[in-house]
């Protein structure tokens, strides 16, 4: 019998070949001898951050419980074709990492993947170099997904954050091998599903980060979805004009101000703004406290003021579900952290009283809530791909996982 993932799909309930399934193939199928593992190891260049490393330890350790051999692949950075086999965007730079986690040596295949003969790899855990060496990674080729398909018997996505990607290794690959999901992204999928259906309310979203222009589906999707929608971080400053107040040399989208307005008058969420700010002629000066309206000329707002932290602070006790993507103010400056590290605090207070379920995603949004993190409900290891499931996309990756 199949298990069912709560995997949305235009409203149906699709069945999504889990790791269960997995496992029963692997008992059932006793020439399997080794098995892809499409992970991400995208690991961040500027912060330790091996959060998803650990997140396909498990997947990996089932794997070689059942006998199989695991060969990881992966694409590391978004290299040009000038950059091709260059060592900066060699996956050879988390090895360690990746052998540190796992608590096992890996085999670093160096080689292109066309120059190697996968029936002379003997280690238990192999890594094969950067796949976005090649174009076929990014075309989605056939071809291309044909020789990654020989390097195992069967294959698994335990890359819930790249399966936006219509790529080789994440979609053509698994035309060719029996694919099934990984327990990590199978993880990702029930908890982002929980933002789509089944919703406890009321239910707040706090969407901040600095652009409206990369969260508008986002902000589309909840406005309709959520009880409060909380807008906050340089985006807010889009939002805040659309209303009529002068942010001065604050970061604006003016050519999003209709698209915010528009937001703003058909939202089925109570929308909440800043209602006060911290300002700043610059990021290196310590801001100031000010009032909508108020900000002096020459000077940008950098984050929100204590009254907003207290009102935000006052709609989060009053929710049961909460979502939280996008820096609220400019955090990585001293100067302007104060507002993310009082929220991220109340929030991981909240949801360790069993009092909210807290859902947080995007790389900037984690490295936000530093150690708190441990403490939120579900932390995504996902930037791009939970933007787009918490929209209500369909990821092509997650598509290919069901039939
Ligand atoms: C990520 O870091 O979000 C994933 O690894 C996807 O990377 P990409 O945006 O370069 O496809």
């Amino acid at each position: 019998m199949l298990a069912i993932c709560p995997l949305h799909s235009k409203g149906f309930k699709l069945k999504f070949r889990t790791f269960e399934d997995f496992r029963k193939f692997v008992r059932d199928t006793p020439g399997a001898r080794s098995c892809i593992v499409r992970c991400d190891l995208n690991l961040p260049s500027s912060v330790r951050d091996l959060s998803r490393v650990y997140a396909m330890k498990d997947t990996v350790e089932a794997v070689l419980d059942l006998g199989l051999r695991v060969v990881l692949i992966s694409h590391y950075k978004r290299p040009k074709p000038e950059d091709r086999f260059d060592r900066k965007f060699s996956l050879s730079a988390v090895v360690n990492d990746v052998s540190e986690v796992l608590g096992r040596e890996i085999q670093f295949i160096e080689g292109s993947v066309f120059d190697v003969n996968p029936a002379v790899i003997d280690s238990e855990v192999v890594l094969l170099e950067n796949l976005r060496f090649y174009d076929g990674e990014t075309q989605n080729d056939s071809d291309f997904a044909k020789i990654l398909a020989s390097y195992g018997d069967i294959y698994i996505n335990e890359a819930f954050s790249v399966s936006h990607r219509e790529h080789a290794s994440v979609c053509a690959i698994t035309k060719y091998i029996p694919s099934f999901a990984g327990l990590s992204l199978q993880n990702e999928v029930r908890w982002l599903s929980k933002l789509l259906q089944g919703i406890e309310r009321p239910y707040t979203a706090i969407i901040g980060g600095s652009k409206v222009s990369t969260k508008m589906d986002v902000l589309k999707k909840v406005s309709q979805i959520a009880d409060n929608l909380v807008i906050t971080g340089a985006m807010a400053n889009t939002f805040l004009t659309a209303r009529g107040f002068d942010m001065q040399s604050s970061l604006i989208e003016k050519e999003l101000l209709s698209e915010a307005e528009e937001i703003m008058k058909s939202s089925k969420a109570k929308i909440t703004l800043p209602i006060d700010l911290v300002v700043s002629p610059n990021l290196e000066t310590p801001g100031t406290s000010c009032g909508l309206g108020a900000i002096p000329p020459g000077q940008a707002c950098f984050d929100i003021g204590k009254e907003t932290v207290m009102l935000i602070q006052e709609i989060i006790s009053r929710s049961k579900t909460l979502l939280w993507n996008g820096a609220i103010g400019a955090f990585e400056f001293s100067n302007f952290g104060e507002a993310t590290e009082i929220l991220a605090e109340s929030i991981a207070d909240l949801t360790r009283r069993g009092e909210i379920i807290s859902i947080i995603g995007g790389g900037e949004t984690i490295a936000s809530v530093g150690p708190h993190k441990n403490d939120m409900s579900f932390a995504s290891t996902a930037g791009g791909a939970f933007l787009e499931f918490v929209s209500g996309f369909d990821l092509p990756g997650l598509q290919q996982l069901t039939f």
